[in-house]
């Protein structure tokens, strides 16, 4: 008789094929069976009938600020978060302090991992103009998901703004490099434009459409140069989506959670606490957003989970700090899309697991397919929650969707055959391990 560590029994499971009603067992932390379980044995089961079972969820794009500062998040608070939200991994990004651009910093990391993440974590090296000659050798290091060029400035000091350096990033190594896309001229030429105090939906004035257009431009003519696959982040303007389209040889793309669900109205409602780079913008940007997760344009989507104080954020503008929580929201509020029509529960799976999982090349990860991790999101379509801050465990304790009340919520998360949570509350200790890439080394 076929025995298993857990079975997930009755539930619809969500495969790239469609939604389909089966059991799953895991054993010793794979998928080994997906099917009619009826005859077998499992060290535990769960009911899951009236669940939907999605691939374990990944989040391609937060700031867990470890090491930086406790008070605003760690690893251990992000990933608790993250598993409470309904995600069995996330990507970390490497604007850390100190920021990960080396070998030894990414070592620490790695290590670091072990005992304290609740889901599995795959980590960015950051690209500088010192250490553009490492990226080659870094990027092949074990669990480097990409390396992470700023092209332009945000939070911390990453920076690499100019051609010349761009294509000597892009001539060192071989894998997608990820990008913050934004014209940093233009982002300085404009500051002066504005004055402490204003309004904080200046922000997408300072920040503009061109400011972003130009800085994809300028990459994807780079890209096409010396042939280097891109990954361009956060695509937050109507422009580059339709720009991108004709890219498709060289480069992908992530929209944010937020820009399909926020328009410039937050910038009044909100204050600083709808201030990220880059900025939320109109109407028509978010539209065309979903046109394009619609149309395929679109291969990932993430939150920028990018945690920072109250006094951070409530900073007049411009110096507001500029980023939002969202690594326990995205979940919760890509399935109210999924409720409200905007796109299916296999868009859903195909934008945060399948995706991530071909654009990074995650080896074990990507679908409920037998031999893949055992990582398990377990929704609940018909259960209803509003959105508080105080669910937010994250330390700086505030999130920018109070309020929002969801239709759709993850009832439990398995990392690896492991129930990291079950009906909002962390299960054992942190079971996260640093996640294996295609042509990287094994750690
Ligand atoms: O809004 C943002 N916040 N955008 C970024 O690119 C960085 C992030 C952060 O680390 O705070």
């Amino acid at each position: 008789m076929a025995r298993f560590d857990l079975a997930l029994k009755g539930g619809e499971c969500v495969m790239p094929w469609g939604v389909v009603r089966a059991d799953i067992g895991i054993r010793a932390g794979r998928i080994a069976a997906i099917g009619d379980l009826t005859q077998a044995e499992a060290a535990q089961t769960v009911d899951c009938k009236g669940l939907h079972l999605l691939p374990g969820l990944i989040d391609p794009h937060v700031h867990l600020r470890d090491p930086g500062d406790p008070k605003v998040e760690t690893m251990e608070t992000g990933t608790r978060a993250a598993v409470l939200g309904g995600l069995a991994a996330v990507f970390d990004m490497p604007n850390t302090t100190p920021s990960i651009t080396n070998t030894e910093r990414l070592n620490a990391k790695r290590d670091f991992v072990n005992g304290h993440a609740w889901c599995d974590i795959g980590i960015y090296v950051g690209g500088t103009k010192t250490n553009i000659a490492e990226l080659a050798a870094l990027e092949l290091e074990p669990n480097v998901c990409a390396i992470k060029i700023f092209a332009g400035s945000s939070t911390g000091d990453l920076l690499v703004e100019d051609d010349a350096s761009l294509e000597a990033v892009m001539r060192s190594g071989r894998r997608a490099i990820c990008y913050h896309s934004e014209d940093e001229y233009r982002l300085q030429a404009r500051k002066p434009m504005f004055t402490p105090g204003m309004p904080h939906i200046n922000h997408q004035e300072w920040r503009d459409v061109e400011t972003a257009l130009l800085g994809t431009r300028r990459l994807m003519a780079l890209a096409r140069k010396t042939g280097r696959r891109a990954h361009i982040l956060h695509v937050s303007t109507a422009e580059e989506l339709a720009y991108l389209a004709d890219y498709r040889d060289v480069a992908s793309c992530e929209v944010l959670l937020n820009h399909l669900t926020q328009t410039d109205e937050a910038y009044g409602r909100l204050g600083g606490y709808a201030v990220m780079n880059p900025p939320i913008r109109g109407a028509r940007h978010l539209e065309a957003a979903w046109k394009a997760v619609a149309d395929g344009t679109v291969d990932c989507v993430g939150s920028d989970h990018a945690p920072h104080s109250r006094a951070a954020k409530e900073r007049p503008w411009p110096d507001t700090a500029a980023g939002l929580t969202g690594i326990q929201t995205i979940v919760p509020l890509m399935l109210d899309h999924v409720s409200a029509g905007r796109l299916s529960l296999p868009r859903l799976a195909d934008l945060m697991c399948a995706g991530p999982a071909r654009i990074y090349g995650a080896k074990t990860k990507g679908r409920l397919a037998v031999g893949l991790d055992g990582d398990v999101t377990v929704v609940d379509m018909k259960k209803t929650r509003t959105i508080e801050d105080s669910w937010i465990v994250s330390p700086c304790g505030w999130t920018p969707f109070a309020g929002h009340r969801c239709s759709g919520w993850p009832v439990m998360t398995v990392v690896r055959g492991h129930i990291a949570m079950r009906d909002d509350e962390v299960q054992g200790a942190p079971q996260g391990r640093p996640v294996e890439f295609i042509d990287t080394r094994h750690a």
